[in-house]
């Protein structure tokens, strides 16, 4: 165990799996000693759980940080944002006693996700033979436009008469595309519903680059929270069963507006074992009755969507594989505790291929498909660990666990957690 990597001045939380590794979780841990919280790419796709007190959050748009009085959480210009959830969001936290306002901002350079994005995204998986499973928040056709150089961003707003004109030419461009689809062009709504939310941009609006420069040069501290994980990454994941940006830590930098040589750590959020929700290749998926029962010990269902999340053993290949492409200076092992009751822990150690050989990540899904995961097989530990605050406290076989983990992801542990409490992390040997 090697806790430096979670004291350093800029430092990038990153997923390494297939995304919902506990990423609020130790966001929230870590804010505590950090003055800057900032998202950098996804949207409201990302439904981030955080556990204070007796109130627990699911943060879709605002950084995890929130929970913390006196800290500052942004929006990158990376993010997409859905205003109508993100103001929303904003005022279901003061409702539950928290204030956001005046602490939080949004970049002007955000691109933003209109009903007619959400519209265009339920469409076009209504229509696709080979459905991704996506959550259904307009993610995919926001970036889309983002690149087409279609999309709106918040500082277009900011100028009422410019921003409804870009939103027209938005709600042409998807009602055209809603009937190639076979779906009714009215889904994509009016220009005056879409702006409705406009008029609050003001309150937030701001450079969220030239704030994070300004709090680094001023020696305070900046926490990147990314969203989604590493096998979602729309380079470097199952493609085409991603998410549609670069959720790695490479984007942090572009998302938040800084450049890369202000990144100095970057720690990867790592559950246990591994879930996916929505399709796509899991090598490591378990058969139907421990799939079922994993899901109950974890409670492994979409926080956004609902949905069940689809459980299997730790995959060490993904996670190796994470820990190269995002640079990986320590990890943090999430819901150990999950595994308590289990009387055998697998690890897949490689994958083989169909006819023999061995085979790393593969680039495609329809390889990753076809893979048989080659498992270590070590002895469950069968002791409560949700209490344990030291790593020297753990089972022995939940250490040998870990160790394990740590050796096949060459990348030292700087963090375990051991339940959805605040209380419930080891930083210490
Ligand atoms: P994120 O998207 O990466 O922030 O993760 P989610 O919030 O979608 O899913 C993680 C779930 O696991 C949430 O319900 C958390 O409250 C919960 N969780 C996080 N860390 C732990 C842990 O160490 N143990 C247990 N049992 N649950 C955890
Ligand atoms: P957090 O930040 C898990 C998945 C969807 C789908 C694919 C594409 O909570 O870890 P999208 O709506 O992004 O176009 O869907 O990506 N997905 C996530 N899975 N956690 C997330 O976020 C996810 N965000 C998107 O299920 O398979
Ligand atoms: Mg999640």
């Amino acid at each position: 165990m090697d806790t430096s990597a979670l004291s350093r001045r800029c430092t990038v939380v990153v997923g390494c799996q297939w995304g919902d590794e506990g990423k609020g979780k130790v966001v929230d841990v870590l804010a505590a000693d950090v003055d800057v919280i900032a998202r950098y790419q996804g949207g409201a796709n990302a439904g981030h759980t955080v556990h204070a007190g007796d109130q627990h959050f699911v943060l879709h748009q605002v950084p995890s940080g929130i929970l913390h009085p006196d800290k500052r959480c942004l929006l990158g210009n990376g993010v997409v944002v859905d205003l109508a959830q993100f103001f929303g969001e904003l005022d279901q936290l003061v409702e539950r006693g928290l204030d956001p306002r005046g602490r939080i901002g949004l970049s002007t350079r955000a691109h933003v996700v209109f009903p007619y994005h959400q519209a265009l995204d339920l469409a076009a998986e209504a229509a696709a033979k080979r459905k991704i499973g996506t959550t259904g928040r307009g993610i995919g056709p926001a970036y889309e436009a983002k690149t087409g150089r279609r999309g709106v961003r918040v500082a277009d707003l900011l100028d009422r008469r410019r921003g409804a004109e870009r939103v027209g030419r938005g709600i042409a461009w998807a009602r055209g595309r809603l009937v190639d689809l076979g779906a009714d062009p009215g889904l994509a709504g009016t220009v005056d519903e879409a702006m409705a939310v406009a008029a609050r941009v003001p309150e937030v609006a701001t450079d969220v680059g030239a704030e994070i420069a300004r709090a680094l040069a001023a020696g305070k501290r900046v926490l990147l929270e990314g969203a989604q994980g590493t096998a979602l990454d729309v380079d470097h994941g199952t493609y085409p069963y991603v998410t549609s940006s670069n959720t790695t830590a490479g984007a942090a930098a572009v998302g938040a507006g800084i450049g890369p040589t202000a990144i100095d750590s970057v720690v990867g959020i790592v559950k246990a074992y591994t879930t996916r929700v929505g399709n796509g290749p899991l090598p490591t998926e378990f058969d139907a009755g421990m799939d079922e029962k994993v899901r109950e010990l974890g409670g492994e269902f979409g926080a956004t969507t609902g949905r069940p999340r689809r459980c299997g053993w730790f995959d060490a290949v993904v996670v190796a594989y994470a820990a190269r492409v995002n640079g990986l200076t320590g990890i943090a092992v999430t819901k150990l505790d999950v595994l308590d009751t289990l009387p055998e822990v697998r690890i897949a150690t490689g994958y083989r291929l169909p006819g023999g050989g061995d085979t790393p990540f593969p680039p495609t899904s329809w390889e990753l498909e076809r893979v048989e995961p080659v498992y270590e097989t070590l002895p469950g530990w069968q002791t409560p660990t949700t209490g344990v605050r030291t790593l020297s406290g753990l089972p022995r076989n939940a250490r040998v666990y870990l160790e394990r983990i740590e050796k096949l992801v060459d990348t030292p542990i700087a963090m375990v957690s051991v339940g959805t409490r605040r209380s419930q992390v080891i930083r210490t040997a």
